[in-house]
């Protein structure tokens, strides 16, 4: 593809200033060492394929945290397209890679219940390299989502994924998935909530709420899907060459209270209180919770945990290559 015809791909911009919930996420994940040990792995896997002027999507890109680091750390010139289902979060990617001339951002619009799929926005046969970072996981409809990569890929194409909540045979005990986390201090949070007066506010129905609010949880932090899921998906499209590798990667507490402080992510943590829209005070009340939950929680890894220290725990990447 000749420079001319990136222009050809109708840009997408913002329509709304950039969101707090993106800009928080961005924040607290880009430049913490899990983030950037991950993206270092996922980016020695798939360095070497990149050639000079090939059409590369980050799938997933979001704020742009992946992104950061597939541009420095691929070392030739080669046309980028971020493409996310989110405005608010591609906005803040928008604002930060706007004035790069081999980036642009493209938005997959929702057509009734389902999103456009990645050959509906970029055309058949036409891109060289799909990667996607911390994604896979989110996407309930994952064959469909796969199956338009693979159409959109050229002969030859790869696509390569990670994830931190993808289940697999043979972890090591101790390791954690991100979801082991979440879902743990969900759980403190609930117990601290019942014995603890000063929250005696949230205490009413909250058996209730637990249930209804379920469904929320797992919109932000969906159950993780086992990797032969995924990988039996990719086999049925006709993907072939796949390559699984993982990597233990340390998660400092400090990088994850920040992480798990993100107002965004809190709501999918404990929706249970206040939900999406929630008031100044049950915001307050919300984080402080989460906080308190999330020191719990590193106590007892740091008490129990084998591959846990004074300073960070351990947790797993899974890394999916494939080659249409
Ligand atoms: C956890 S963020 C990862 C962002 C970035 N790649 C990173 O590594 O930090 C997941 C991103 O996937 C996007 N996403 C969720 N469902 C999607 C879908 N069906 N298609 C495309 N992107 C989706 C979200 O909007 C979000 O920006």
């Amino acid at each position: 593809m000749k420079k001319q015809q990136i222009s050809s791909y109708a840009a997408w911009k913002p329509s709304k200033p950039i969101s707090r919930g993106a800009q928080a996420y961005h924040q607290a994940v880009t430049y913490a060492s899990w983030h950037i040990d991950n993206m270092a792995e996922m980016i020695r896997l798939v360095e070497r394929r990149v050639r000079t002027d090939d059409i590369v999507v980050d799938f997933g890109a979001g704020t742009g945290s992946s992104t950061i680091y597939i541009i420095r750390d691929i070392p030739r010139k080669f046309f980028l397209f971020l493409v996310d289902n989110s405005p608010s979060w591609l906005g803040n990617a928008y604002s930060i890679f706007h004035t790069n001339p081999n980036v642009r951002c493209l938005l997959l619009e929702k057509n009734q219940d389902q999103y456009q799929t990645l050959d509906e926005l970029m055309g058949r046969n036409s891109v060289n390299h799909v990667l996607s970072a911390n994604t896979v996981h989110l996407i309930p409809n994952i064959a469909d989502a796969f199956e338009g990569i693979y159409r959109a890929l050229k002969e030859g194409g790869t696509f390569t994924f990670q994830s931190g909540n993808i289940s697999r045979q043979g972890r090591e005990k101790g390791v954690l998935m991100i979801d082991d986390s979440v879902e743990r201090i969900h759980d403190i949070a609930i117990s601290i909530i019942r014995r603890d007066n000063r929250y005696k506010h949230y205490q009413k129905d909250l058996n209730k709420r637990m249930q209804v609010m379920r469904e929320q949880r797992k919109f932000v932090f969906p159950d993780p899907r086992p990797l032969n899921y995924y990988v039996e998906i990719l086999k049925k499209i006709g993907f072939r060459n796949i390559r699984i590798s993982h990597k233990k990667i340390k998660v400092s507490y400090k990088d994850w209270l920040s992480f798990l402080r993100v107002g965004r992510l809190q709501a999918g943590i404990l929706p249970e209180i206040g939900g999406i829209k929630l008031t100044a005070k049950e915001e307050h009340d919300r984080d402080e919770i989460i906080t308190k939950a999330s020191h719990l929680l590193f106590d007892e890894l740091k008490k129990h945990n084998a591959l846990a220290n004074h300073k960070s725990f351990t947790t797993e990447w899974v890394y999916v290559q494939s080659q249409k």
